[in-house]
């Protein structure tokens, strides 16, 4: 490559557990897609990625596996995510990762030592000089449009598919954090389990997610159609007594009631979080509010169950899973010292 197109680029990543999103500095957000990567086995090389790959899951024959390389907010394989970045980049940047100049990764707040220091590491392999890693709640907040930069606190929970993380911001940093691994992936495996046990029937993880897309609600009126009938859903799986393809109908009550059950380790971290703030950054929450974001932010009623649980405004964001790439947007363009990359190693 000539010297000239080395490092010109700017680019932040979402890199969570359900879905990849990348920002290029000057082009806007290019990449947003599942975290999900196929590859063939024998040859070791990349078949697909994102959505490509995503519609694999379960339709593969033998030789080529898919593979969701985060789960639970953790790296469970680094090896994985290597091949979904370069191959992403490949596709995004035609030439080579090596145009970038500077790289912004972010990541949950309770990663470990060991994968911090693996996500650095991969974009040193990459070839990039500057890899900086942040933290998502932090990036989600800025994506938001909120000041974190201010001595005035602000509480962020984010929804996402691996974990939820609750953190309090103030001036520019996470004064605190929590983490469960009660989100959107917890939330399909409960309904999964739900239709095995009640209906006998076996359903893939994308019917969950269906469900839950569709009749996901926390309170109030349970979702409508146009006409103003609740909403079901008709899902198709096997029989688990027959063994045969069938049908059964999943009803939007029931999936309140097993959203509420997986809601009451959400609500329980929230009061945890709040209690722990120290008490000058507690009142400011008060006046400030908590924003939700992530793509759990999305489900019915949760503004008004949130606020009813903390008696605090709650705010949803407005592009609940987009924030976080967003807000890489601003934190691109921030001196080196404010990164908490930087800052603990
Ligand atoms: N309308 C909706 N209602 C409920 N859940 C939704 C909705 N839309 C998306 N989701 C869920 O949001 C989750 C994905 O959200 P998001 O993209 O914020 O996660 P992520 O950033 O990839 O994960 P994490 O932050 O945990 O690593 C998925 O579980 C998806 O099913
Ligand atoms: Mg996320």
């Amino acid at each position: 490559m000539s010297e000239n197109k080395k490092g010109k680029i700017n680019v932040g990543v979402d890199l969570g557990t359900s879905n990849l999103l990348i920002y290029v500095e000057g082009r806007g957000t290019v990449f947003n897609q599942p975290s999900v990567i196929a590859v063939d086995k024998q040859s070791n090389t990349v078949v697909s990625v994102g959505t490509e790959a995503a519609e694999l899951v379960g339709k593969v024959h033998d030789k080529i596996e898919v593979v969701k390389p985060l789960s639970g907010g953790v790296i469970s394989d680094i090896d994985m995510i290597r091949k979904l970045l370069l191959f992403t980049f490949d596709q995004l940047f035609v030439q080579s990762a090596q145009q970038i100049k500077r790289l912004l990764i972010c990541i949950p707040s309770e990663i470990t030592e060991t994968e911090r220091a693996a996500i650095l590491q991969l974009g040193l392999e990459l070839g990039i000089d500057d890899v900086r890693i942040d933290e998502e709640i932090k990036a989600a907040a800025i994506g938001t449009g909120i000041d974190i930069y201010t001595p005035s606190g602000n509480l962020v929970v984010d929804i996402g598919g691996g974990t939820t993380d609750f953190g309090v911001l103030s001036l520019g940093d996470v004064v605190l954090s929590r983490s469960i691994k009660v989100a959107g992936d917890y939330f399909d495996k409960q309904i999964t389990d739900y239709v095995k046990e009640v209906h006998k029937l076996e359903i893939g993880p994308q019917t969950a997610e269906k469900i839950k897309i569709k009749l996901a609600s926390l309170t109030g009126d349970l979702p409508t159609d146009e006409e103003g009938n609740v909403v079901e859903f008709r899902a198709m799986g096997r029989d688990l007594v027959s063994g045969l393809p069938t049908q059964v109908i999943v009803e939007a009550k029931d999936v309140r009631e097993i959203l509420l059950n997986c809601f009451e380790a959400i609500k329980s971290t929230l009061i945890a979080t709040l209690e722990a703030t120290p008490p000058e950054l507690a009142g400011d929450l008060v006046e400030n509010g908590i924003l939700v974001t992530g793509g759990g932010a999305q489900i019915r009623g949760i503004k008004e169950y949130l606020e009813e649980v903390t008696n605090v405004e709650v705010i949803i964001s407005s592009n609940p899973m987009t924030a976080v790439v967003n807000g890489t947007k601003k934190l691109l363009k921030m001196n080196k010292s404010h990164f908490f990359g930087e800052l603990r190693s």
